[in-house]
């Protein structure tokens, strides 16, 4: 039987896949971790963005096998990718996380704190491009994970090339979106702004400043997709 022809096609589907391999895999998806998403939702916060939990652990992954120690990430919404992430920084390692709005900060803050990370995460409130561009590290960051509002994902990528080490590690989420990325009939300036994206790397990487690769995914949050960059 060509296994094609029984392919998921639905979101309920691709949930259940997912949660078949996270079953055998993933157990650090622990009481923690449960807590804190739960307490995000009580607070109001969307539940459809953070990452997924075989997302969470990929970054955590990728930071080990790296020898990450300097991690900024922009988007810290409740702080779920945030904890993932500084499960896997050494002690003497850092995340510096940027969110827009001082509510989400504030559970976020709760939420690191609760599990344990109050020292190695430092919180900076106010719009991620601005941020960014006031930062002035001694040292340059090993890798940055870009996670906020798609339509400024240009302006993220730029600065975060500038606060990279060369040889270091960008990713961005949600660079597929729904499927809606490819199709020029749809607008919308979170869209766009990911389309834009792209064509900047097209020219990053004739210039040889950048090498990336989309993986695409598809699971609980539906069909989307990682980028994978370094900095030449
Ligand atoms: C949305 C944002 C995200 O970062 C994500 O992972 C999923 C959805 C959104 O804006 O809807
Ligand atoms: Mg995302």
């Amino acid at each position: 039987m060509d296994p094609r022809a029984n392919a998921p096609s639905s979101i309920v589907e691709w949930t259940e896949a997912e949660k078949y391999q996270n079953s055998f895999l993933i157990h650090e998806q622990d009481d923690t971790l449960e807590l804190i998403l739960e307490n995000s939702i009580n607070h109001g916060l969307p539940s459809h963005m953070p990452v997924s939990a075989g997302e969470g652990k990929f970054l955590n992954l990728l930071i080990k096998c790296l020898g990450v120690k300097r991690v900024l990430e922009v988007g810290t919404l409740g702080g779920y990718s945030a904890i993932w992430m500084a499960r896997a920084i050494p002690e003497d390692g850092k995340l510096v996380t940027l969110e827009l709005s001082e509510t989400y900060a504030q559970v976020a803050k709760e939420n690191i704190a609760q599990a344990g990370f109050g020292d190695k995460c430092q919180i900076i409130i106010g719009p991620a491009d601005e941020t960014m561009t006031s930062l002035r590290p001694d040292i340059p960051f090993d890798m940055v994970f870009i996670d906020a509002d798609k339509k400024s994902y240009p302006k993220y990528f730029r600065e975060a090339k500038r606060l990279v080490k060369k040889g270091g590690v960008i990713i961005v989420d949600n660079v597929i979106r729904y499927g809606n990325v490819h199709d020029k009939s749809v607008n919308d300036e979170n869209t766009v702004g990911i389309r834009k994206l792209l064509a900047d790397l097209k020219e990053d990487s004739r210039k040889g400043e950048i090498e990336a690769t989309t993986i695409p995914t598809v699971g609980e949050k539906g069909f989307d997709g990682f980028l994978y960059a370094i900095k030449k």
